[in-house]
């Protein structure tokens, strides 16, 4: 499969259904792909307990002021993303989608967005994908990462965050 298909796949709409299989069962076609490994993401999440803390007050408050300074120029201040995100530019690259309940960030279980974060898209989907977004590996520690993504869960409305814990759940095998 192409990178470009498998991309929109990953970081598109129809990601409610890929994220809510547990990682085994994604299609098949995409351990045809090396660079992606959701299994790896999936057991290292197992391992080592990467989870999200939107309701720990000091996380989130370190989270914020990460988010101001490394993502809220492509994803937006308010995390409202940029103008029409679902629309590949002519570069063939994606703009920044939105962090907030209008996007797709929630659909993806917290060892997810940690690896895109860590790695970037361009890393996690291989095969020459092209991303404008960076990875932030040795750019923000891994409580950082972490700290910014459970800031970006605390501002879900309740119902959303709820979806995303069922959505972990599922990824944790635990259902
Ligand atoms: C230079 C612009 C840019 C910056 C800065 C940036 N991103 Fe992104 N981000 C993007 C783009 C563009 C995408 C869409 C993925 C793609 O390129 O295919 C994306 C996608 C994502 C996704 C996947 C969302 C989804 O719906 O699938 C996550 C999570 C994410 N970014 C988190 C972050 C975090 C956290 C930061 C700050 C630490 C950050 N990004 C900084 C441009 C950026």
């Amino acid at each position: 499969m192409p990178a470009a298909a498998l991309a929109a796949m990953l970081l598109s709409a129809p990601l409610l259904t890929l994220s809510q299989l547990p990682a085994l069962s994604l299609l098949p076609a995409l351990s045809l792909l090396p660079a992606l490994s959701l299994l790896t993401v999936r057991s290292a999440a197992a391992e080592t307990g990467i989870r999200l803390t939107p309701d720990d007050p000091a996380a989130v408050a370190r989270g914020k002021a990460v988010y101001a300074e490394a993502c809220a120029s492509c994803h937006g201040v308010d995390l409202e993303g940029q103008e029409n995100w679902r629309r590949r530019r002519p570069d063939g690259r994606l703009p920044a989608p939105p962090h907030d309940e209008s996007g797709h960030t929630w659909h993806h279980p917290d060892a997810q967005l940690f690896a895109l974060t860590k790695q970037g898209p361009a890393a996690l989907v291989g095969g020459g994908y092209q991303s404008d977004m960076p990875g932030y590996d040795g750019v923000l520690t891994d409580r950082q990462i972490l700290d910014v993504l459970s800031y970006i869960k605390s501002t879900w409305p309740e119902r959303v965050r709820q979806q995303h814990d069922r959505i972990n759940a599922a990824a944790a095998g635990g259902d």
